[in-house]
């Protein structure tokens, strides 16, 4: 695993696993939280800023692009090969499109992905610019998000559509006794290490 203290990230928590073969293209605008895996082959542009919170994955082979705002709750992942555009060309025939297009022909759009707490999105979904996906959200696999998803709620298809809800309380429940075991009084994550040293003391 790469050490990310070498990374100069905006910031990064502890318990941060990067796999040496990721790719992180202007770590100075990327922010991550605790406890978050980063898998090989992901390509993840920080492009205006990215925020990954804590207890989140990507998985590999995902690529983040489009020179726009990610944000990632926490306790959400990205399944294999997801592919999440923050920005766009535009496509209407108005304008040329890509970059080795001179900028006074063409006119890519920067916007934002959000996705909140408890997400999951399954392999190989494409995520295009603009969207919320709400908590609690399962995306199927192979799914195309163009819209904002409704909190806990079954999408899938292309474009993806809501198929059934997902039951939040059992997910808020195992939430609450993970934040009891992993975060201290004062809402401060207890690290691998710091937990580990406490159950031997108490041994
Ligand atoms: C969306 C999903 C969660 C639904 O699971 P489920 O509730 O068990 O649904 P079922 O398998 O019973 O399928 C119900 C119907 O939806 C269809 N369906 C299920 N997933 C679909 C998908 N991703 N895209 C299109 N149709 C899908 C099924 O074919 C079935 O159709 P039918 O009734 O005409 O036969 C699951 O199919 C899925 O895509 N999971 C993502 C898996 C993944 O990406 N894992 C990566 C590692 S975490």
């Amino acid at each position: 695993m790469i050490e990310t203290a070498h990374i100069k990230f905006a910031r990064c928590g502890l318990d941060v696993k990067i796999w040496p073969l990721a790719k992180i293209v202007s770590p100075e605008v990327i922010s991550i939280g605790n406890s978050v895996i980063i898998d090989d082959f992901v390509f993840l542009m920080g492009g205006e800023r990215t925020i990954i919170g804590s207890f989140v994955h990507i998985a590999s082979f995902t690529s983040i692009t489009g020179c726009g705002e990610l944000i990632i709750d926490d306790y959400s992942g990205l399944s294999s090969g997801v592919r999440v555009f923050t920005g766009n060309d535009d496509y209407s025939g108005q304008w040329m499109a890509h970059p080795t297009i001179p900028g006074t022909y063409r006119k890519p759009l920067r916007s934002y992905v959000h996705i909140e707490k408890h997400v999951i999105i399954g392999a190989n979904t494409v995520i295009l610019p603009g969207v919320t996906i709400g908590e609690g959200v399962a995306v199927g696999a192979n799914s195309l998000i163009k819209k904002d998803c409704e909190p806990w709620t079954v999408y899938f298809g292309t474009p993806a559509r809501p198929v059934k809800v997902r039951p939040r309380e059992k997910i808020l429940e195992l939430e609450s006794k993970l934040r009891a075991e992993h975060y201290d009084g004062k809402g401060n994550y207890i690290s691998k290490a710091q937990l580990a040293a406490m159950k031997e003391r108490k041994r």
